[in-house]
């Protein structure tokens, strides 16, 4: 299982052992999640933010951009060092045309579901993304209980990508601990991102590590 610690939960108030850990750990990238306090009711941290963190992160970076109109910060986001750019449907009147920026830049292009945004709605563009990124509690804030809904959104969602034939990935976000990963994993999740479950825990790399090795 591919891993993706969430920044959102570490200690912004001293970051550098935080990300320190990320980068001896065994996860496979740092997942930064951007908020405006318009698409979801919180604001967390910026471009200069993630300027910085990218300058001392050695793992690759997965943006999840909680906010509207995405396609506006195609180029902040790739001056930030981001491998993925993870955007919302619900956020983005012509996601074919913002997809297609994504990839022009130079990133890979993750679209994200909201919990109440059925599958079906990526019929139409499951073949161009590089990643599908399932919310699995509402998107804006760390530490929610894990909407179990999810579990049978990732089957419908990985039997529509073996169908299509589509190499996209898929991500899930929001109340990941090991038991909501092992069911995850089961129901055909690839990469599984986690905040206060790795940065609450008393041993951060350890949690990494178990989270790592379920299959
Ligand atoms: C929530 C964010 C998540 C958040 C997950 O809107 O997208 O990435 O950090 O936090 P946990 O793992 O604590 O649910
Ligand atoms: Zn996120």
């Amino acid at each position: 299982m591919k891993v993706s610690p969430s920044l959102l939960s570490a200690n912004f108030a001293d970051m550098r052992p935080d990300l320190e850990m990320i980068n001896a750990s065994e996860s496979d990238y740092l997942h930064m999640d951007i908020m405006d306090g318009v698409f979801v009711p919180n604001i967390s941290f910026g471009f200069p933010v993630m300027k910085s963190v990218s300058k001392i992160c050695t793992k690759p970076l997965d943006v999840h951009l909680m906010i509207v109109e995405p396609q506006k910060w195609i180029s902040q986001v790739r001056d930030c060092g981001a491998e993925i750019m993870n955007v919302h449907q619900e956020a983005c009147l012509h996601l074919h045309s913002c997809v297609q920026q994504i990839h022009a830049a130079g990133m890979k292009a993750g679209v994200t579901l909201c919990p109440a945004t059925p599958v079906s709605t990526l019929v139409d563009i499951i073949e161009d993304v590089d990643l599908v990124l399932l919310m699995s509690v509402n998107p804006g804030f760390g530490g929610q209980p894990f909407i179990r809904h999810t579990l049978e959104k990732t089957r419908e969602l990985r039997a529509l990508i073996e169908k299509t034939g589509s190499k996209a990935e898929i991500e899930i976000d929001g109340g990941v601990n090991l038991q909501t990963g092992a069911e995850l994993t089961a129901a055909g999740a690839d990469i599984l991102v986690a905040g206060s479950f790795v940065f609450g825990a008393l041993d951060p790399l350890d949690t990494i590590r178990q989270l790592k090795q379920l299959s």
